[in-house]
């Protein structure tokens, strides 16, 4: 396949590097734990890691408060070990994607502890200072996205820095000329190391109103954050020229990419893509608001399709590191649903009993089925190959500041647990006594080492449909259209010049007769193992039931 290209033809893995494989027994994930498991992500056939960030930080916000850019944490290891993992994920064709995170900085970076020094310090203006209002309140009414005020009072210098979540991260002034090129040296000095790419924090956050006008008010939310339009704060105009010039930057080397974390609606997604020279992908996190049902996810695919603009490639999430795992969102009776933190991509699980929810396995089967057919790039997050569930976190161990900030139960804890790879207490995870978040409970056989004993495994169907993704150009880069289907089910076809396939998932919870009309079936793949093969394309599929038929043309 001579013009496969890895980030739209492929799928990418995100890991959390605190929580996928503890190689020096300190509790905590590390970069060669992740390189001792690269055999894995090779077996599985994924084409790219993305990790989430492994910069130094105090771990505030545990990474996305980075006070090194071009560094590597002691507790995930050294720049030497970040090669060694670049080089031999290379070896297995897997690129690796960095977090970058550009919207703000911890307050332990270097540049910040400069910048607060004084008001004529040559870095102040790098992040955003302000006095307070003559009666002494804040400089303009915007709120953290984690709760509170986006202002913070310093003493040294008697001003406020704005940041847009815990305080402990103050945002970075991108229009400051300086800043930005110390931000491009920054992408220069990864791209350089060999580096395929950058998934972007908060990317609609990085240029506000130059005048920070405060943000219309509308109440109606718990908290602060969601109790006002973001009009002036996010997703200005301004940015899109930032983004053209990243884009110059990493089209400047070979096939690298960026997908961006722009916290809107997709109409507003699509428009970071540009003109095809702004970001390769912006995550479409439509699936995260979508509940079991046939007829929402087809609306949302066929959304983010039609506004896409020409020649932009989708992309599709069912899980990351902030929203509750799928197999739990979809393990659950309909309406425990609880409405999500502010500015967040979805909704908390209502606590409720751990993992052992009836229909869960069906349902995961069905969406990595759905999500490993789509016209776009698929993002796994790690462990939802095995149908990893929410662990529930006690209250004394809960780690996540928004715990804190906001409230215990939107911990993002739950779907940040570590990996879990045999059947051991620790699951193979780590030799410390206590890990960093506790392993389980999981349902049983989730872990990757009895599932790799089980061809009928989840982990067995997500490796069948990504091996039948990368041989069928119908799939990795075949046209999308919806089919006319029974009620709760989605049904759909890829097509390219050589082949057809059709796909069809049944949501309900009844049997469904479908035809997937006519042409003779060269492949087919199933999510139930033990369903018969099918040898015409009008077939029977059972409650939560899918399969694909590759057919010629
Ligand atoms: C979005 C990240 O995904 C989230 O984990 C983080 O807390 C915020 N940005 C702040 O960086």
């Amino acid at each position: 396949m001579s013009d496969w290209l890895w980030w739209r033809d492929g799928v990418v893995y995100q890991i959390y590097p605190r929580s996928f494989q503890d190689a020096n027994g300190d509790g905590v994930g590390d970069l060669e734990g992740i390189r001792q498991r690269l055999d894995h992500l090779a077996w599985l056939g994924v084409d790219a890691i993305w990790l989430s960030p492994c910069f130094p930080s105090p771990m505030a916000d545990f990474g996305y408060d980075v006070a090194d850019y071009c560094d590597i944490d002691p507790l995930f290891g050294t720049l030497a070990d970040f090669d060694r993992l670049l080089a031999d994920a290379h070896t297995r064709n897997i690129k690796v994607v960095l977090d970058w995170v550009p919207n703000h900085t911890s307050d332990r970076h270097g540049w910040f502890v400069e910048s607060r020094a004084s008001r004529d310090n040559a870095k102040r203006d790098w992040y955003v200072w302000r006095d307070a209002k003559p009666d002494g309140s804040m400089p303009n009414n915007w709120t953290s996205m984690f709760g509170g005020p986006a202002w913070e009072p310093d003493d040294t210098t008697g001003q406020l820095y704005l940041h847009s979540f815990l305080k402990e991260q103050p945002d970075l002034n991108w229009r400051n000329p300086e800043l930005v090129e110390a931000m491009h040296d920054v992408l220069r000095f990864w791209l350089d190391r060999g580096v395929d790419g950058f998934r972007i924090d908060v990317i609609h956050r990085i240029a506000k109103d130059a005048a920070l006008r405060d943000n219309p008010p509308a109440p109606g939310s718990l908290y602060t954050w969601g109790n006002q339009r973001h009009d002036h704060d996010e997703n200005h105009p301004d940015i899109h020229a930032e983004l053209r010039a990243l884009r110059a930057i990493t089209d400047s080397y070979r096939e690298r990419m960026l997908v961006g974390e722009i916290g809107l609606p997709p109409k507003e997604v699509a428009t970071y893509y540009g003109d095809g020279d702004e970001l390769h992908l912006g995550f479409n996190f439509a699936f995260l608001h979508c509940p079991w049902d046939a007829a929402r996810f087809r609306t949302e695919i066929e959304r983010f399709e039609r506004l896409l603009p020409p020649g932009a490639w989708p992309d599709f999430v069912l899980s990351n590191h902030d929203v509750p795992r799928h197999a739990s969102r979809y393990g659950q009776p309909a309406g425990r649903e609880a409405p999500g933190p502010p500015g967040h991509q979805t909704g908390r699980e209502a606590p409720g009993p751990p993992g052992h929810q009836t229909g869960g396995d069906a349902r995961a089967r069905l969406a990595a089925m759905m999500l490993l057919t789509l016209r776009g790039t698929p993002f796994l997050y790690y462990g939802e190959e095995i149908g990893m569930r929410n662990v529930p976190v006690p209250e004394d161990r809960l780690q996540d500041p928004l715990a804190r900030t906001l409230h215990p139960s939107l911990s993002r804890d739950p779907e940040r647990t570590p990996m879990c790879w045999n059947a051991t207490p620790n699951a193979g995870f780590t030799t410390a006594a206590t890990p960093w978040l506790p392993i389980g409970p999981q349902p049983p056989r989730t872990d990757v080492a009895t599932q790799r004993e089980d061809r009928a495994s989840l982990l067995w169907l997500y490796k069948n449909l990504l091996a039948l993704r990368r041989n069928h150009d119908s799939l990795h880069r075949g046209s999308y259209r919806s089919l006319d289907a029974p009620e709760g089910v989605l049904t759909y076809e890829r097509r390219s010049n050589s082949e057809i396939a059709r796909v069809a998932l049944n949501f309900s919870d009844q049997p469904r007769n479908i035809s997937l009309g006519s042409g003779r079936i060269t492949h087919q793949l199933h999510t139930n193992a033990s369903a018969a093969v099918a040898t015409s394309a009008d077939l029977r599929l059972g409650p939560c039931e899918g399969v694909v038929l590759i057919l010629t043309t």
